[in-house]
């Protein structure tokens, strides 16, 4: 890039994702649910923003991803969508918003993108995703997959378990990777899965690959901000680089005003209103 070059600020688009992988330009990518942290992560150039159904566990204190509800992904993508400019904007279905039937499915991607704001959606699961994948794109929903540890799936998985460790387990996630991009998903993100088997795929399919615990080998990497930041309370995975520790910053700066008030330092005379010009008490206090 040189120093004119300014392609790095605009749009990112699904095309745009794909072009990314054919120059094996990296793809930046974390989830976002408020306005001020999107328009953060926007400002500082990350490519996708996902509106993810993680909301549940990082900011509502649910237990796991299964009680997200519709309703709650698109108040917080209403949200982020105020903030977003550059980044391509992706909302998560929750568990149960497209299990039903295509047409309960189509319902609800419509309102991610119609109310929401979305740019594409991403939904979990493979192979059997097939029909209903290719029914979203049909109306002309980008969609983004999702592999291997899909943590709506915990019930059927025993837990969060890294998957694809054994010769068959590894077979059919690949497979599930090619089927998502025979049925028109225009990116996968490949969650808990070896790195070798990440790789693998990244070669032999060419839509890009987002990893999240899945090695350096994709096309990008997704992780949730608030572990990168610091600010949960949920244990952190092997996979997670914490840059900072917001909640430790957070809770020293609150610290200080919880003393700042009780000592009464905390508000200044400059952190106070004056009258206009020589007002006194007297001039607007009732005689008795
Ligand atoms: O919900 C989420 O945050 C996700 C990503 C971590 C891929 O699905």
């Amino acid at each position: 890039m040189n120093a004119t070059d300014t392609s790095h600020l605009s749009k990112v688009t699904p095309p745009r994702l794909l072009a990314m992988k054919t120059r094996q330009e990296k793809i930046t990518a974390l989830t976002a649910y408020d306005y001020p942290l999107a328009r953060i992560l926007d400002e500082a150039g990350i490519d996708v923003l996902l509106v993810g159904d993680s909301l549940g566990m990082s900011r509502l204190g649910y237990p796991s991803t299964i009680p997200v509800t519709l309703e709650e992904i698109l108040i917080h993508l209403q949200a982020v969508r105020r903030a977003v400019r550059r980044a391509l904007l992706v909302a998560d279905m929750p568990y149960g918003s497209y299990h039903v039937s295509s047409k309960q499915a189509l319902k609800n991607a419509f309102r991610l993108v119609k109310e929401g704001g979305a740019e594409a959606v991403k939904v979990e699961g493979g192979s059997k995703r097939f029909k209903l994948v290719n029914r979203l794109v049909d109306a002309e929903i980008p969609v983004m997959g999702h592999i291997g540890l899909t943590p709506q799936s915990i019930h059927v998985l025993g837990g969060y378990k890294v998957q694809g460790r054994t010769p068959d387990s590894a077979r059919n996630i690949l497979e599930d990777a090619q089927q998502l991009q025979e049925a028109g998903a225009f990116a996968v993100v490949l969650e808990g899965i070896p790195r070798g088997l990440a790789m693998e795929i990244t070669r032999l399919i060419s839509i890009p690959t987002i990893g999240i615990g899945a090695g350096v080998g994709c096309d990008g990497q997704i992780l949730v901000a608030d572990d990168l930041l610091g600010i949960s309370f949920l244990p952190k995975p092997k996979f997670v680089r914490q840059y900072v520790d917001l909640k430790e910053i957070i809770s020293g700066a609150v610290a200080r005003y919880r003393e700042d008030c009780l000592d009464g330092s905390f508000p200044s005379e400059a952190e106070s209103y004056q009258p206009e010009g020589n007002l006194t008490v007297k001039a607007f206090t009732r005689k008795v």
